[in-house]
């Protein structure tokens, strides 16, 4: 969408082909026919821009709360945080009055950030900046001003902290390594020899070898998904190394060195969440829970109470022991298994092909979980309800 079909679309005359669209949808017209109509009446360029912002709202559901009146482009809210994880970051920025959201895209983090706060929001895209101005207005939210430049010609005197969010998106392909995004994280890294508090968004693959000392690196999963880490610079920091899961808002902290105690698997086997997991977190998890590991380098918890932790699944097990195609049938027979669930780790087997050769037994009512994975440096299977 360019800025100007987008400010027709903000116009009244937009607002009633957006809603003549909505309705001629919800009375089953199909979407081809409802744009010929629609074309009769206005530009062609701006209806097709309606049916793609209805369709991106109703993607959007998942993120935004207020999704069907907010805009979008494709990118932009591929790229945005949700609103949950926006309003847990923006927590952080509390202390200040005066802060600023660079590679402001769409708004996700300033509708965040600019509640109750001034906000500066800055995008080198007229219509990002554009649309996220009008989605913060959706959540009653007024960045204090918009600004259109590069962030890398700013000058960073004028605010207390900021929060980037760089574009890991190139000519419409994906950026998987956080270094190389726009603007790189060397870049912004560099700035805190010109500002103190800095929020940074990255992927929650980065190498942490390049992290630099005094950072903390906060690992955020939403509903069990792995979905960013965050670097924070040493004066927002709060600890080394962070997992913090979303919406519950529970948050697990490396504060001190936890012992690991390894120890053969016990009636039950935690399977923590993936953001204790890429935290480093595992020890930590299990001396807070007073679980142990079944392997130093496998991040399973054991125990033999059974433990109640949103850090973790807990799962009975049922069966442990070497992997072995004809034990793991025999064993689900034996257990009535109708269907199982299958998850490896550090295990070589193709979980599809093994899918298929266990089919046949499955005939049962049950549903199982099988867990792939090496104890000890053998092959080993739980299977676990
Ligand atoms: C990942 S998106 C931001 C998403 C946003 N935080 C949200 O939740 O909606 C990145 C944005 O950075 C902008 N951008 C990329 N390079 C930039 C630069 N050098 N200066 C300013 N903005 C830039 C892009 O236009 C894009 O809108």
């Amino acid at each position: 969408m360019d800025l100007q079909t987008l400010e027709f679309l903000l116009s009244n005359d937009g607002q009633d082909l957006i809603a003549e669209l909505k309705t001629l949808m919800s009375d089953g017209i199909s979407e081809l026919r409802s744009q010929e109509i629609l074309r009769a009446k206005y530009p062609a360029r701006s209806v097709s821009a309606a049916v793609e912002l209805l369709l991106l709202r109703h993607r959007a559901r998942d993120k935004f709360s207020r999704a069907d009146s907010m805009f979008f482009t494709r990118i932009g809210l591929e790229q945005s945080s949700s609103e949950v994880v926006s309003r847990y970051r923006a927590q952080r920025y509390k202390p200040f009055e005066n802060v600023a959201d660079l590679c402001t895209g769409i708004g996700g983090d300033l509708i965040a950030l600019a509640e109750g706060r001034s906000c500066t929001a800055v995008d080198i895209d007229p219509v990002h900046l554009k649309m996220a101005e009008v989605n913060a207005n959706v959540y009653e939210a007024r960045p204090s001003d918009t600004v259109l430049a590069d962030v890398k010609d700013l000058a960073f005197e004028d605010f207390e902290a900021v929060f980037i969010d760089p574009s890991r998106r190139s000519q419409d392909k994906r950026i998987l390594d956080p270094r190389f995004g726009e603007p790189p994280l060397d870049w912004c890294l560099s700035i805190s020899s010109r500002i103190k508090n800095i929020g940074i968004k990255t992927s929650p693959g980065l190498d942490k070898a390049i992290i630099p000392e005094g950072w903390e690196i906060e690992f955020i999963s939403l509903r069990g998904d792995l979905k960013e880490a965050v670097l924070w610079s040493p004066s927002m920091s709060t600890a080394k190394r962070r997992a913090t899961l979303l919406p519950g808002e529970y948050t697990l902290a490396a504060l001190s060195v936890a012992p690991v105690v390894v120890d053969n698997p016990g009636r039950y086997i935690l399977d923590p969440d993936p953001a204790v997991t890429r935290a480093g977190l595992v020890s930590n998890l299990a001396q807070e829970i007073d679980a142990w590991m079944i392997d130093e380098n496998l991040a399973f918890l054991s125990s033999n109470r059974y433990l109640a932790t949103p850090f973790a699944k807990t799962w009975e097990v049922l069966y442990s022991g070497r992997w072995g195609l004809r034990h793991l049938k025999q064993a689900l027979i034996d257990l009535d298994a109708g269907s199982v669930d299958i998850r490896k780790r550090r295990s070589p087997i193709d979980v599809e092909q093994l899918r298929r050769k266990l089919d046949p037994v499955l005939k049962g009512t049950s549903r199982y979980m099988v867990f792939l994975t090496e104890l000890s440096g053998n092959p080993w299977m739980f299977i676990c309800s």
